[in-house]
Order: structure tokens, then sequence, then C-alpha cells
């Protein structure tokens, strides 16, 4: 065999290799699951079901740098961006401390954002929530 006719072989046999591979990544479907979820005319976004939040006890949304949960006084949903401001660890909700916590260095944060203590010095941004039909939804725009 030439080396020339060596070189066709290998170059069809990698296009049926991965041509598959390539369409399917590109297809509809695979990008239709990553979609961010759009916002209505007034900015709320869907995050998930009370059903979900009742089961679980928070909903986090890592795409939408979303934790929410209900005050344990008043049964209002919270909803803040779990970044941490410090360096961007995610913050988690502990529901029996009324606070949310920073896991790498110990942060710990109001229900309204503000810093209870630090090192983190900025608090987590507070968004507006309201449910309608099961559904929680939460203003980003
Ligand atoms: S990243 Fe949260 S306290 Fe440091």
């Amino acid at each position: 065999m030439e080396r020339r006719q060596f070189l066709n072989w290998v170059g069809v046999g990698a296009l049926a290799a991965y041509l598959p591979v390539a369409i399917a990544a590109c297809s509809e479907e695979s990008n239709a699951e990553k979609a961010t979820p759009k916002a209505d005319a007034e900015g709320f976004v869907t995050i998930g079901t009370v059903a979900q939040l009742n089961e679980k006890g928070s909903i986090l949304n890592d795409e939408l740098e979303i934790i929410a949960f209900r005050n344990p006084e008043t049964k209002e949903i919270v909803a803040l961006n779990p970044v941490c401001p410090h360096k961007g660890c995610n913050v988690k909700w502990k529901a029996e401390e009324k606070i949310l916590e920073c896991p790498c260095h110990d942060s710990k944060f109001a229900l309204d954002g503000k810093v209870e203590r630090g090192p983190a010095k900025k608090g987590l941004e507070v968004y507006e929530t309201k449910e309608k039909e099961e559904s929680i939804l939460v203003k980003i725009a």
C-alpha cells in the first residue's frame, strides 16, 4: 500500500468514527438540556416546585446561582446567590441554625444575606421570590 492510499484510509476511518459523536454533540436535544431557563416578562424564572422544596429542604440551581429555602419562622421562600463573596465557594443552608455557612472558610450569613461572621466582607445577593401554581419563581433580572 502506498503512503497516499494509507493516509486516505486513515482519514476516512477517523471521519467515520468521529462524525456521529460530533452530530450528537450539536443536536438540538443536547443543547435544550443545557439551555438556561428564560425569565418571564417580569424577570422571574422557575427554579423548582414547592414539592421539591418541601422534600429536600432547599433547592440549589448552580447554573443560575440561586439557593432557595423556607424561612423557618415565617415559612416564606428565601432565595439568595449562594456564591460566597470571599473566594467563591457555594454556601450551605443550615436550617437548624437558621444560617447560611460557607464550607471553605466558615463565613456565615443571615437570611437577609448580611455577613454574620467573616472572612467574607460582602453579603449575599437576595432575590425576590413568588409561588405560582406549585412552582417557585425567582426574580433574576
Ligand atoms: S470562600 Fe467562603 S469564606 Fe472563604
